[in-house]
């Protein structure tokens, strides 16, 4: 007997204002698996998603849980069916707790008061009998990306989901992050939950999911068997053609020195030292990348770049300027450009239209700006260009930010930011939650404007990638650089052992 559905969505169409998000989609999830949905930026995944967990009302179609017809016009409808979602932008409240977050709209009442003792028993036996390991009482600004992840797991889990939606759980993740995930939606199945996810990055998706559905523009392309498949095929289902192959252009790094450390020390925010005693250079012409577990210091070595964080020791060279004491903006108008890790707190202002968030940071040069006044017919040539440059999916330039699918946001702050011609371009994973075509065009315009002589210190946890684009790999741990590596002879394992400080050697843990 095929195993029961656990939810099926029929004949599913959404409009937004200029697009056809969702057109006549199906979808049957069976019940205890583990379903992928795949497609490009903008195909319509986390609108269908949003329909399921009823934060969006479909125009058209019909959706059953547990055999049953529901509408849904709240998520509260959704939750009490057993339907829980992460969404692809965490939506925590960072200045609460870990358990405040948990139980923020589902208190456990005692006499009218909130029960905290049996909140924080059952969270502890959530995170004890799925292995999510969580602490309560941390405030969840202070949690790295995967910790962060589980609590939004938890939260789900929390209020009696059975049917869990993740959309894009790994882009924010390492692999050893990832690697936990999977184990913990492994042991999720195997405690009968039902998993549907998001996800880019097609060898994951092909490593932990029974059924994969593909997306194009809106509809339903096919529903396949994760053994039938291969990475290749799954992309190539997505974008209705061949993927686009890489360029094999040489090119020469120059002498010039676009950038240099020279023994910086900065303090982190637990006021211990978060980089030591720094040295690195970046060339004309040249991709630096920059590996390492999350919270080595790599967050602090862009602060410290920008501006955003004092020098407690060492300098900055740049273009030949010391520019250790220079303010962020002198800094960003000298020619620094910055893809933000967090495009949504750093990136980009949601609310306000594609041609403003192009300007953003910009609004004060050409053609942004003419004198002290905004050049408003120029900015909106110049965020046509990056529209179509960077093949951004969108009914248009008056669009806000918001409305844009999560991988166009993220070409759109890149594009912003290459289009700016800077002579340094700091990178923090530059394509995140971009799908596998759109991906290859950003590396190619990256190695485009290298070959120019744009310099880029590229940060990713992605280890294709920094293998695949970098003309050079530091490694670092601890704040501070411990390996520098050629690509050409560095493989993922290599890398990945550098990076946890095990002995490259032997395999085993450094001292
Ligand atoms: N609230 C909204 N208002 C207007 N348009 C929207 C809205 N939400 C989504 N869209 C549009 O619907 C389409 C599908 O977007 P969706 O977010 O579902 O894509 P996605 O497959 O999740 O893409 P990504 O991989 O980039 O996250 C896009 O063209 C997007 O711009
Ligand atoms: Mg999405």
């Amino acid at each position: 007997m095929p195993p029961a559905t656990a939810v099926e969505l029929t004949g599913i169409t959404k409009r937004f204002p200029g697009v056809i998000a969702n057109d006549d989609v199906h979808i049957r999830v069976a019940e205890g698996e583990i379903h992928a949905v795949v497609g490009e930026n903008g195909a319509g995944k986390s609108t269908l998603m949003k329909i399921l967990y009823g934060m969006l009302v479909p125009d058209e179609g019909q959706m059953t849980v547990g055999g049953e017809v529901v509408s849904f016009s709240s998520p509260g409808e959704a939750i009490d069916r057993g339907i829980g979602m992460v969404h692809q932008h965490f939506m925590l409240a960072d200045n609460l707790t870990v358990m405040e977050n948990v139980i923020l709209g589902a208190e456990p009442l005692r006499r009218g008061a909130i029960d905290l003792d049996a909140a924080r028993a059952s969270l502890e036996k959530l995170g004890a009998s799925y292995g999510l390991d969580i602490h309560p009482d941390d405030m969840v600004e202070t949690l790295e990306v995967g910790e962060r992840q589980r609590v939004e797991i938890i939260k789900v889990l929390y209020r009696g989901a059975r049917i869990l939606i993740l959309d894009e759980p790994t882009a924010v993740l390492v692999p050893q992050e990832v690697e936990e995930l999977f184990r913990n939606l492994r042991e999720l199945k195997a405690q009968g939950h039902t998993i549907i996810f998001i996800d880019h990055k097609l060898t994951e998706v092909l490593a932990i999911a029974d059924t994969i559905t593909v997306l194009r523009a809106g509809r339903t392309v096919t529903t396949v068997d994760a053994g039938d498949v291969t990475a290749q095929e799954l992309a190539e289902l997505m974008i209705g053609g061949d993927l686009p192959s890489p360029s094999t252009t040489t090119h020469q790094i120059d002498d010039h020195v676009t950038l240099s450390l020279a023994g910086v020390t900065v303090t982190g925010d637990d006021q211990r030292e978060a980089l030591s005693d720094v040295d690195l250079a970046i060339h004309r012409g040249e991709i630096l990348g920059v590996a390492g577990v999350e919270g080595n210091g790599q967050g602090e070595l862009i602060e410290a770049i920008l501006g955003l964080r004092q020098l407690a020791g060492g300098s900055l060279t740049f273009n030949g300027e010391d520019i250790s004491e220079w303010p962020v903006r002198r800094r960003r108008e000298s020619g620094i450009g910055y893809v933000p890790e967090d495009r949504h707190r750093r990136g980009l202002l949601l609310d306000a239209p594609l041609w403003e968030n192009a300007m953003l940071g910009h609004q004060t040069v050409e053609p942004f700006a003419k004198g002290s006044l905004i050049d408003r017919a120029g900015a909106r040539n110049a965020t046509e260009a990056i529209v179509s440059r960077f093949d951004i999916r969108t009914p248009g330039i008056d669009t806000t930010a918001r409305s844009l699918s999560g991988g166009n946001q993220q070409k759109l702050v890149i594009g912003r930011e290459i289009a700016a011609n800077p002579l340094l371009l700091i990178a923090a994973h530059p394509t995140r939650g971009i799908d596998v075509g759109a991906q290859a065009a950003v590396w190619e315009e990256l190695r485009r404007v290298r070959t120019k002589g744009l310099s880029v210190l590229l940060i990713s946890a992605d280890l294709h990638e920094l293998i695949g684009l970098a003309d050079r790999l530091v490694v670092m741990l601890g704040g501070k650089v411990v390996a520098e590596l050629d690509p050409a002879d560095t493989t993922p394992r290599l890398l990945g052992s550098h990076m946890t400080g095990a002995d490259v050697e032997n395999g085993e843990p450094a001292q």
